[in-house]
């Protein structure tokens, strides 16, 4: 699709009436985030979600989209702290739940597991820029290289995740000159959040373009409904007709 110059449209989902529809409307790659912690459980960042939650969403998003490349998000600590780890946690994605491949963040820190993960045959998405489990010591979701010297190395970790042989990288949060820079630095595809326009594909959080989080919009996302609506309108209308007794009929 790259070398064709089709975008590449990814979503974020989490549960298997969701992904069916994105499988339906021919979503290009479906991504189990961590933002699991924050869209579904209620959690205020990503780090508290643990590999047992992810593994459990996966397993539904693939039941629900059969047919969809499926990506798994590795949660916070469960592929920093030694690579057997990393790789014995990335196998329970492809055996247990049988998706298509594992991401994980970070760029040249990471390009060692990333390499031995995919020499096992464990296909990776990388993912740099803006980095949600970094939160507590970066202190708050900043963009990435807005300076020269961290777009350098936002450029340098870009390659470093393409060098150990990830299939595409997600660059979230950065300048969209720099987005299209890495977009053409690479040869393999950019999956573009906060990233500008000239990435080779896009990817959103699916309740963020769906309203469901009332009062939150990240400033990269689209509202391209207000699902937090129509729940409310119809749990009232149940609400009112079940204390009238016009429910049920
Ligand atoms: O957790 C997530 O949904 C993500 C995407 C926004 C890239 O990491």
């Amino acid at each position: 699709m790259k070398q064709k110059g089709e975008k590449i449209v990814a979503l974020s989902v989490y549960d298997a009436p969701t992904a069916g529809f994105a499988e339906e409307l021919g979503v290009n790659l479906l991504l189990v985030g961590d933002s699991l912690g924050m869209a579904v459980l209620g959690y205020d960042s990503t780090i508290p979600v643990t590999l047992g939650q992810s593994l459990h969403h996966c397993a539904a998003v693939r039941r629900g989209a059969p047919a969809t490349f499926v990506v798994g998000d590795m949660p916070f600590m469960t592929f920093q702290v030694s690579i057997a780890d990393a790789m014995k946690n990335a196998a329970r994605y492809l055996q247990e739940v049988g998706v298509d491949a594992v991401k994980v963040e970070g760029g040249e820190k990471m390009a060692e597991t990333i390499s031995r993960m995919v020499g096992a045959g464990i296909p990776v998405l990388g993912h740099v820029g803006l980095l949600p489990q970094k939160v507590l010591i970066s202190g708050g979701y900043r963009l990435a290289g807005k300076t020269n010297q961290d777009a350098e190395r936002v450029l340098a970790d870009a390659k470093a995740v393409e060098g150990a042989g990830a299939f595409a990288v997600v660059l979230e949060g950065m300048p969209a000159d720099l987005a299209a820079h890495i977009t053409q630095s690479l040869h393999i595809p950019t999956i573009g959040i906060g990233a500008g326009p000239e990435c080779d594909g896009q990817i959103q959080v699916s309740s963020d373009i769906l309203g469901l989080l009332p009062g939150f919009t990240p400033k990269h996302a689209k509202r391209y409904a207000d699902l937090a609506s129509v729940i409310k309108q119809a749990f009232g209308d149940y609400l009112a007709e079940t204390r009238t007794g016009q429910f049920p009929s």
